[in-house]
């Protein structure tokens, strides 16, 4: 375990989470509470005891429960913020009372049933504790995981409840994390967004309110990523405090950083409690997300790279998180639905030609698709489109030497389709209420066993028979009447939870059977970019904007949380579809290298001067390619702020650095700018493609002068290697 460690000393009911670069300090109180005294900058001591009695010094009109920094609060005794756990008993109240019984400390860490998360490849990765505690009254015990990594910055933490009492409960909230933090002389952080226009960082100071961001959709959402943090006022991308969490799951959540009257802040973050109740009969158990937490004294940077670790090696999984990600043309942008055999090969060899490696067949393959009104749910190949099937195509792709890859939306259903013809009972619905539809589709009941065997059979028909290397799994709406025509009416509010469940068995049980397909996902671009997708599929299609200068921003506030690696990222045509502009080939390329990258344009479109280019690109991705996915990412300059944008990757040994800035527009007589790069070794040299070099310190105190074209949509790009 090296030198992260969990320290226990149940006498004096003392836990001490020691990281690498945090602690994260638990204590009991005299009447078996457990108490959380320190989150933050790694300490040596145990003790913090002492802190506990400022915490009801002085006359108030407050009782001491609802001062005190509770690890798990629940509702009652004088807590009035939002419980961590609350369930509903067979008297009608709410009231919970939970108590140390006892922890375990094992090596390595367990897998959470049915749930994506976080996971070890060897139990001297990492230790995990957990505390069991219990309201005696209702016979309710509650297991609180926590795993320390011995090479990752991050605290994975969950809750089991199980009922262990002899009547039915009805848990109303669950939350994965909810954690006291010293003080309130804090900003709040989150991603906000919409669709086009994904997780652009909103820094807000906090004040003695109750901060939320939250997705009631069934998904993630464009709209406000599972994440949320808190920072010191003076923390920049660079230095001081910040505390990060996220979620390892992909549906309605909650976060919340709530100021209370003492001037103390509560961090918490879960499933939505408005959009997940769950019957717990006596004997049954339900599982949290995972949260993950992330505290950094080195800025947003600190931050950022603590998740992009743990999220690229430990949560992302399988055949495709360590290898090279293949470039690869869609035809999306190019075709749209109006495509033939013979355009999409024409793209492909042109593909091959500048070195792409992987062909993707979006959407419009199958039943009557020629628009967007019809035959999701309907996976049988438009033999008028492609008179040799997909297999047919496959094969010929193949043939050029590229991998092929498919796109679906399994979790929808089309009313013009087959499927909801025969199963109109199929999709989530309400009874006697309007199906309300959004691109002219519903969505299918994943909640139900047999809906989530048809989905894993219809994808699994045809990857098993048709030669796909690639999926990109889309999902191109959200719910609106999230219930179940199984379950009973006291169940319904477990539709949402159940459907992820569903889906996650789904995804469970595909990337299992087809180890070596890779599985991109989608939801409208970025709407479902989170930790719990991408432990089944390793890279999300970040945002259907794919206009470079947008990008610059999308990706950036991307990387607040998510790694580049997991990030697809596409030279498409001008003028762009989205926004109407021009950006330079160039640009496009050096602005889609933060990524996976890939084309989707019509290659035979374009003059043979772009297609040198492309074909340029592509080399030197293929070149980069190890650092680009495995470097450590810094942001160097937000396209938030100002004109330009910049970022560093810098390979795992050190040696090789890419630096990127971009200018987004011209300015007349413009300022000179340089830009500090970081991290690097002073007194090495680093030398660049043309024989320049630099020392590490010259490049991180004076810093490289960026060149100001007269072009809008600039960009400059620099390797270094270091000698
Ligand atoms: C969504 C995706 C796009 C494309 C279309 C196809 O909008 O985000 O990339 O696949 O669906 O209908």
């Amino acid at each position: 375990m090296g030198c992260a460690v969990i320290y226990v000393d149940e006498k004096q009911g003392r836990f001490h989470l020691q990281g690498r670069a945090y602690s994260y300090c638990l204590q009991l109180d005299e009447e078996g509470r457990l108490l959380n005294l320190h989150w933050g900058g790694r300490i040596p001591d145990a003790d913090l005891s002492q802190l506990l009695s400022f915490y009801w010094e002085g006359a108030s009109f407050d009782l001491r429960y609802g001062r005190l920094p509770l690890e798990l609060p629940t509702p009652g005794a004088g807590y009035y913020g939002t419980g961590a756990l609350s369930a509903v008993n067979p008297n009608g109240d709410s009231i919970l009372c939970l108590q140390y019984k006892g922890y375990t400390l094992t090596a390595g860490k367990p897998t959470l049933p049915g749930l994506p998360a976080s996971y070890v490849e060897s139990p001297d990765e990492a230790q995990t504790l957990t505390l069991l505690l219990e309201d005696e009254l209702l016979g309710l015990r509650v297991r609180l995981m926590y795993t320390v990594f011995a090479n990752y910055d991050v605290l994975a933490r969950s809750m089991a409840v199980e009922n262990a009492g002899k009547a039915p409960l009805e848990l109303t909230c669950m939350l994965s994390a909810s954690v006291p933090l010293y003080g309130c002389d804090y900003d709040l952080l989150h991603l906000k967004g919409g669709w086009g226009r994904e997780r652009a960082p909103q820094r807000v100071p906090l004040n003695q309110a109750i901060s939320r961001v939250e997705s009631r959709r069934g998904a993630s959402g464009h709209e406000q990523n599972p994440f949320l943090a808190v920072l010191e006022k003076s923390a920049t991308e660079f230095q001081g405090r910040v505390w990060g969490q996220t979620l390892v799951y992909s549906g309605s959540f909650l976060a919340e950083a709530a100021v209370n009257n003492f001037g103390h802040t509560r961090l918490s973050i879960g499933l939505h409690p408005d959009m997940c109740h769950w019957r717990l009969a006596p004997g049954e158990s339900f599982q949290t997300p995972e949260a993950l937490l992330v505290y950094s004294d080195q800025g947003l940077n600190g931050m950022s790279q603590a998740f992009h670790a743990l999220i690229r090696q430990r949560v992302c999984r399988g055949y495709w998180r360590d290898r090279q990600r293949p470039v690869l043309i869609n035809n999306w942008e190019g075709t749209y639905f109006d495509f033939t055999e013979e355009k999409l090969l024409a793209i492909a060899e042109k593909a091959r030609d500048i070195g792409v490696e992987l062909f993707v067949l979006d959407d419009g393959w199958f039943g009557k698709r020629n628009t967007d009104t019809c035959s999701l749910g309907d996976w049988v190949v438009n033999l008028d489109k492609l008179p040799g099937g997909i297999r047919g195509l496959s094969e010929k792709m193949h043939g050029l030497g590229l991998l092929f890859g498919l796109w679906f939306e399994p979790e929808m259903v089309s009313p013009d389709s087959d499927l909801y013809r025969a199963h109109p009972d199929w999709c989530l619905h309400a009874k006697d209420r309007v199906r309300t539809q959004a691109r002219h589709q519903l969505i299918l009941d994943l909640s139900r066993q047999d809906v989530q065997d048809y989905v894993i059979q219809a994808v699994a028909s045809v990857l098993e028979r048709d030669g796909v290397d690639y999926v990109k799994w889309d999902m191109n709406r959200n719910m609106t009447e999230p219930f179940s025509a199984l379950l009973p009416a006291e169940g319904q509010l477990e539709t949402q939870h159940r459907y992820m469940l569903g889906l996650y068995r789904v995804l469970e049980t595909l990337t299992a059977r087809f180890p070596k397909v890779l599985f991109e996902s989608c939801s409208g671009g970025g709407g479902r970019f989170d930790c719990g997708l991408l432990y089944y599929m390793p890279q999300t299609w970040t945002s259907d904007d794919t206009d470079a200068n947008e990008r610059l921003q999308i990706q950036y506030g991307t990387s607040i949380v998510y790694p580049p690696a997991a990030m697809g990222a596409h030279v498409s045509a001008v003028p762009n579809h989205q926004t109407g502009r021009i950006a330079s080939f160039q640009m496009r390329g050096n602005v889609a290298l933060a990524g996976n990258f890939g084309f989707e344009l019509d290659l035979t479109a374009l003059p043979q001067q772009e297609l040198d280019q492309a074909k340029e690109q592509v080399l030197a991705i293929k070149s980069l390619r190890d650092t680009l996915q495995k470097g450590v990412f810094t942001r160097l300059e937000s396209p938030f702020e100002g004109n330009f944008a910049a970022w560093q990757f810098l390979s795992q040994d050190g040696e090789d650095l890419l630096f990127c800035a971009y200018q987004r527009l011209v300015q007349p007589n413009p300022l000179s700018h340089r830009i500090r790069l970081r991290g690097l070794e002073p007194e090495a040299c680093y030398r660049t493609e043309d024989g320049q070099s630099y020392s590490g310190g010259r490049l991180m105190e004076v810093g490289l002068p960026i060149p100001l074209p007269k072009e809008d949509f600039s960009s400059y790009i620099l390797r270094l290697h270091r000698t």
